[in-house]
């Protein structure tokens, strides 16, 4: 029997939960009454499988309901304690950031942003970023924020995809001690794209940048524009953002999130999950980049007129303790982070998290991949000191806030290591097997969600068919997550990774196919496949195998060659761990990778018998690929 640890913050709401197990529409209805809406909803929910409009006919505008709502009531409550990698500070009160937010949503209508038009954002983790997001939504404007790692390339075919009418960036940002230039990344990025009309620079990094005719400096655009700007009465559908996210296939998907529905399920989700006070200082690490900052960095604790710290650069820099120096210098009560921070950060011993004061944390939370439970162990004494309960958060960018995860802000209930608990109320999950039928306790199977919840996605950006194919077809009348999962006698989720060709490489999602497309784009490449295998700090790490064209000798200069590629052409997040050499891959008659063998392969698993492979490939062809797959990656490893 596994150890539990029966650890809360004193609530034992029950009625909350039965509500919504009784009727998950009127509880949503419920619950969207704690925001400020402008006009009323008629209809709480329209279901037209698979989509789903919350609370339709209702009028309502995200900045407002995340700035104006605490400004009338406490104006001077701080909203972002911020503080760059070496060590400046800056801090801006709900009041000073609405001010903010409506200059430059002032300084944005005065370049022709309308309400629906998209305003791609890449920008480091400053305060601009957050003004940036809530400048859009306050003129009905959809944001679409690029992580600044990556690449010009990524980037390109993001912008492209949305049709960005302004790019808004940096001259550069900071990692490590060293200056990323972001600004002349976006030159090359939209190099000859007409419709993007002007990119808005904010000057941070005091380095050079050339100018062009398009390019605004933020600091000009900003002088003498009003700090009032009135917020648009939105549709509840209307979109708030698109966010881009790597599937199974080549391209990224422009994941679209509407605005009623999805910020209800935050401000549920920040009440229950993290049990936010206004006494709180909230840190949570993610980078705006990913969906965990659009939600919990940017709209959940805005809603809430929550306090919290905003941190630009690496987590380890300049010194290991760094995470620990800023919980204790700001007093945070609240740290939200991912297990492959936590697995570095554990590495580094108990001393450093020992000699800094971390008394001040009541609440402690995970997210993006699943915790091995000695690193849950390790944070929950040598981090929490045995006070704290630990949220593990389980949810996705398409379902925009958190599906699984304890609620100590309205329960009780015993945690495990390693399991993200219980479903949140409203939120209905299941584990089925390949014909969708519920598997017993104890069995792994697939997870999916069986009915639509406020935080969906709207559909994938211009594209419903593939929205369709890509959730809705596994299963017709369930969404499918990708992920594998368990459930036990108590009804407890464990989430086991994913299921399909995507990877989660330090937390961030990256599929298969769009790596091997990044590789094959080299001069030199015929063939790529691409797997995960298990890594210690970054939970999976990436594993290539190439086939090159005729004439291209298998040289350490072309693999260094070949890895710069694909920095440049994802971003560093996707440099492989191992590049291996291969003059064939295996492979179906039809020409699919036989991801299975390869992954196990290269995990250094036994494949055993791969005779019942016959209608698919030609057994001999496989046996020698998958021969000179091992082969190759021994001799790698001696070299
Ligand atoms: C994985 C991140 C285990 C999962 C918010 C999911 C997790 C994918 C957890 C989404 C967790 C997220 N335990 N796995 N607590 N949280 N995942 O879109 O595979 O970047 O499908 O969203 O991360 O990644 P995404």
């Amino acid at each position: 029997m596994e150890t539990t640890y029966h650890i809360g913050l004193g609530y034992n709401d029950t009625k909350t939960r039965k509500k919504a197990e009784q009727d998950y529409i009127s509880f949503w209805e419920e619950q969207a009454k704690s925001l400020h809406w402008f006009e009323k909803w008629n209809k709480v929910l329209e279901w037209n499988p698979p989509f789903a409009k919350w609370f339709l006919g209702g009028k309502i505008n995200a900045s407002y309901n995340a700035l104006d709502v605490t400004v009338a009531k406490n104006p001077d409550k701080k909203a972002i304690l911020w503080e760059g990698e070496k060590g400046e500070t800056r801090t801006l009160t709900y009041q000073e950031l609405l001010q903010y937010v409506c200059r430059f949503a002032n300084a944005l209508k005065s370049l022709g942003v309308k309400k629906g038009d998209r305003v791609t954002i890449y920008l480091p983790m400053i305060p601009e970023l957050i003004i940036s997001m809530l400048a859009c939504a306050r003129i009905g404007a959809i944001h679409t924020v690029i992580f600044s790692g990556f690449s010009a390339q990524s980037i390109r075919d993001r912008v492209d995809d949305s049709k960005s009418k302004v790019i808004i960036t940096a001259d550069g940002g900071f990692r490590k001690g060293t200056v990323v230039k972001l600004k002349e990344i976006i030159d090359q990025a939209i190099k000859d794209f007409d419709f993007v009309e002007n990119v808005i620079i904010f000057e941070h990094a005091n380095i050079q940048v050339s100018y062009t005719k398009k390019d605004k400096k933020w600091q000009d655009l900003i002088k003498n524009k009003s700090s009032l700007c009135e917020a648009e009465k939105l549709e509840s559908v209307h979109p708030l953002y698109i966010l881009y996210t790597s599937g199974t296939t080549g391209k990224p998907k422009g994941v679209l999130h509407g605005t009623g529905g999805y910020l209800i399920h935050l401000y549920s989700t920040f009440k229950w999950v993290f049990d936010i006070k206004d006494s709180d200082i909230y840190f949570c690490t993610a980078d705006i980049g990913w969906v965990t900052g659009h939600s919990y960095v940017v709209y959940g604790p805005l809603l809430h007129g929550a306090t919290q710290i905003m941190y630009e650069g690496a987590p380890d820099y300049p010194t290991p303790a760094r995470m620990w120096k800023i919980i204790e210098k700001y007093k945070a009560t609240i740290f939200y982070t991912t297990p492959t921070a936590l697995r570095m950060l554990m590495k580094y011993g108990d001393d450093l998290p020992n000699s800094n004061n971390l008394s001040s944390l009541r609440l402690l939370g995970t997210v993006g991949e699943p915790i091995n439970p000695e690193v849950w162990r390790w944070y929950y004494k040598t981090i929490g000191k045995e006070r704290c309960p630990i949220v593990d958060t389980w949810w996705q960018t398409e379902t925009g806030g958190v599906m699984i995860s304890p609620v100590p802000g309205l329960e009780t209930i015993p945690l495990k290591p390693g399991s993200a608990t219980r479903p949140i109320p409203g939120v209905l999950v299941s584990v089925v097997d390949e014909n969708g039928k519920d598997l017993p306790a104890g069995t792994k199977g697939y997870l999916v969600i069986k009915q639509p919840w406020p935080g969906m996605l709207l559909t994938l950006w211009g594209d419903d068919e593939k929205y369709k194919a890509v959730y809705w077809s596994k299963y017709k009348t369930m969404y499918y997550p990708g992920d594998y999962a368990i459930k036990d006698t108590d009804d407890y989720f464990s989430m086991l990774g994913r299921a399909d060709d995507v990877l989660k490489v330090a937390g961030h999602r990256l599929g298969t196919a769009e790596l091997e497309s990044g590789f094959v784009s080299h001069k030199s490449v015929a063939e790529a496949a691409v797997c995960g295998i298990p890594h210690d700090v970054k939970g999976e790490s990436i594993i290539a195998f190439l086939v090159l064209k005729e004439g291209f000798a298998q040289t350490p200069q072309l693999k260094d060659e070949i890895i710069a590629h694909i920095r440049q052409a994802i971003g560093p997040i996707a440099t492989p761990d191992q590049l291996h050499f291969v003059s064939k891959l295996p492979k179906t008659r039809s020409g699919k990778i036989m991801r299975r063998l390869l992954k196990a392969i290269a995990k250094d698993e036994q494949i055993g018998d791969i005779s019942t492979l016959e209608d698919e490939a030609s057994v001999d062809e496989v046996r020698s690929a998958l021969s000179e797959l091992r082969q190759t990656i021994q001799k790698n490893k001696i070299k």
